[in-house]
């Protein structure tokens, strides 16, 4: 009860904060669309909350959780084109390139993806002189998390697979690229948005990547259940997407029960690594938030 009011409260702060950017016309019109039309805000949540375990307090890691977010926001509506998954809804609402068009979707995208990176580059003007590192770490661990290496190799990876089929090892490869990549970033951010503060132990960091990347599984796996079998009212985004673009998912390989089995597995371990760091404050949140959408309908 305590943990969904402290939710509700991290996520309202995002959400004034993200209605705080991008209100000019033209392509700013399109970018705030997507980046407010609703959306968990899981990315900045794990940045914030992993930012107070580190020792911080939330308003340290809300301008970076924001440019996560705008990343996040940029992945989806590219994710959503018809080159990619060629999805009409998102969030319960009509995709960017739907309402906007194709060419300002792909422009908005590629905007999002850049602002990100002023967001949290331009946070190093309101820091304290010790504390600015922290938005270089910021920005280079976002960098490296979503290039070639990271998201954008588990999207390629993910979409010109269409139609083929994987191994599992080979599913959870793209997955960790193209979903756990981008959580490890918001949570390893989270960490460094802590750093001048206090002095962060090593442990965190490692810490905070294991436990990303178990969340990521987790999330994917579900994410690929909720594809299958929920509604397209319930989810805010197109049922059967995956079965129309003969993408071979764990759903495909392993059916409900055994991903069902695997999501509590991969939730288990995310909140277990927990455990291996040390840190300033209970990381409670955390592990309840795992738990949580271990078992989201949305
Ligand atoms: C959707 O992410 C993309 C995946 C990695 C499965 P979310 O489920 O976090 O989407 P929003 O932000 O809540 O809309
Ligand atoms: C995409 O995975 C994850 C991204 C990196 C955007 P999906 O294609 O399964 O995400 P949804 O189901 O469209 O949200
Ligand atoms: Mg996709
Ligand atoms: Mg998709
Ligand atoms: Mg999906």
């Amino acid at each position: 009860m305590e943990r969904l009011a402290d939710f509700n409260e991290v996520k309202s702060l995002v959400e004034q904060k993200l209605d705080s950017y991008f209100n000019g016309d033209g392509l700013e019109k399109a970018m705030k669309y997507s980046l407010m039309a609703g959306g968990k805000r899981i990315r900045p949540i794990l940045t914030i909350k992993f930012c107070q375990a580190a020792g911080g307090k939330p308003e340290d890691g809300l301008v970076f959780g924001c440019g996560v977010e705008m990343l996040h926001t940029y992945s989806l509506i590219h994710d959503d084109l018809p080159c990619m998954d060629n999805d009409d809804l998102r969030r319960g609402k009509p995709t960017c390139h739907k309402v906007f068009g194709e060419c300002v979707a792909t422009l908005a995208g590629d905007a999002l993806q850049a602002s990100a990176f002023a967001t949290i580059l331009g946070e190093a003007d309101n820091l304290a002189p010790n504390k600015k590192v922290a938005a270089l770490y910021a920005a280079k661990t976002l960098a490296e998390c979503v290039n070639e290496m990271g998201m954008c190799k588990g999207q390629y990876l993910d979409t010109v697979a269409n139609g083929t089929t994987h191994t599992v090892n080979e599913l959870v490869e793209i997955n960790m690229n193209k979903t756990c990549a981008l959580l490890r970033a918001a949570c390893v951010i989270g960490v460094y948005a802590a750093m001048g503060h206090v002095d962060v132990d090593e442990s965190c960091i490692a810490a905070a990547e294991e436990y990303a990347d178990n969340l990521g599984l987790a999330f994917q796996i579900r994410d690929d259940i909720l594809d299958a079998l929920s509604t397209t009212e319930e989810l805010g985004k197109p049922v059967g997407s995956d079965e129309n673009n003969e993408k071979c998912t764990f759903m495909t390989l392993l059916g409900k029960d055994e991903c069902e089995r695997l999501v509590i597995d991969y939730t288990d371990k995310a909140k277990k690594s927990l455990l291996n760091g040390k840190w300033a404050r209970n990381t409670e949140f955390l592990s309840g938030l795992a738990d949580f959408l271990a078992l989201r309908k949305y």
